[in-house]
């Protein structure tokens, strides 16, 4: 054997590796995920019942405030607003936790690859704030100012609704993230956080376009973007799956096109192009 098959073997080996680490993360996070939406319905759900027994409770001790004197009424109207309080934050971060699952599982649901006619604009709007919320909820003070444009009356198109917001929330979560880095960087502090999403519908293809004003790509990074496994970013930050299965989501599975345009210190366009006549 040559060296340069023994270099090629080394690689599909390298592949499988990575494939199956893939999918078993998949299996795995899905599993998971799963599991953890029944206790925290009901962590929810609890939590809502005792916000209105506990309305129930000052009712009562609204009616026996004689009986129980000044001091003892206003304790317990003061812890029971505490409880309450208490209750509020155990429901919204529950509900946050909710969220993120949903959009674990959303991810890792299976190999549905069907063709509908979907509301392209509908879905992109729809993913755009899910990712934009999915990262407030990380931090309430970080705001980005997101613009949309979409065209009116736009036909339907035939596309897999279940990929195509996988690669929208791709783009947009790194997006988001590569703002927020610059803010945190900024020298400058008239630096505003902004996404443009846009949707052009054409005759033959349609678009869907994402500019930031982040930190952009210098040209390693932009060569490397659609690498399974590459990112830039820490432990816990980054898998460096979203991009390549974003590029496999259009070019192969909607036989389209990524177009990236980056300035570094400037900020990136991703647009996608898919052709209006898929396979039905
Ligand atoms: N909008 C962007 N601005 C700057 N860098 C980006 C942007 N999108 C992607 N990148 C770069 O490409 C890398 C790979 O992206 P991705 O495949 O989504 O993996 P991850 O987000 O997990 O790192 C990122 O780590 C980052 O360096
Ligand atoms: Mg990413």
């Amino acid at each position: 054997m040559t060296t340069d098959e023994l270099q090629q073997i080394e690689h599909l080996q390298q592949q499988l590796h990575n494939q199956e680490k893939m999918a078993s993360l998949g299996m795995l996070s899905a599993g998971i995920a799963h599991e953890i939406q029944n206790p925290l319905n009901f962590v929810i759900n609890f939590s809502k019942m005792s916000e209105k027994l506990l309305d129930d409770l000052m009712d009562i001790v609204d009616e026996c405030k004689e009986k129980l004197g000044d001091d003892d009424a206003e304790e317990i109207i003061e812890i029971s607003e505490d409880l309450k309080e208490n209750l509020s934050k155990i429901e919204e971060h529950g509900q946050r936790a909710i969220n993120i699952i949903r959009s674990i599982l959303l991810q890792s649901r299976g190999k549905d690859d069907e063709f509908f006619a979907t509301d392209i604009c509908e879905l992109v709007h729809e993913y755009v704030w899910l990712s934009y919320h999915a990262m407030r909820a990380n931090d309430k003070n970080f705001n980005i100012a997101i613009k949309e444009e979409y065209p009116q009356n736009m036909t339907k198109k035939m596309v897999v609704p279940q990929d195509l917001c996988r690669a929208v929330l791709n783009v947009m979560n790194n997006a988001c993230y590569t703002v927020k880095e610059k803010e945190t960087l900024a020298a400058d502090k008239d630096y505003h956080p902004e996404i443009n999403v846009k949707v052009v519908d054409g005759e033959q293809d349609f678009s869907i376009v994402v500019t930031d004003n982040g930190m952009g790509m210098n040209d390693e990074v932009r060569s490397k973007l659609f690498d399974t496994f590459f990112t830039t970013k820490p432990v816990g930050k980054g898998t460096g799956l979203g991009m390549s299965i974003t590029n496999d989501i259009i070019t192969k599975k909607h036989k389209g096109k990524i177009l990236v345009d980056t300035i570094p210190g400037e900020g990136t366009t991703f647009t996608f192009i898919i052709p209006n006549s898929l396979k039905k």
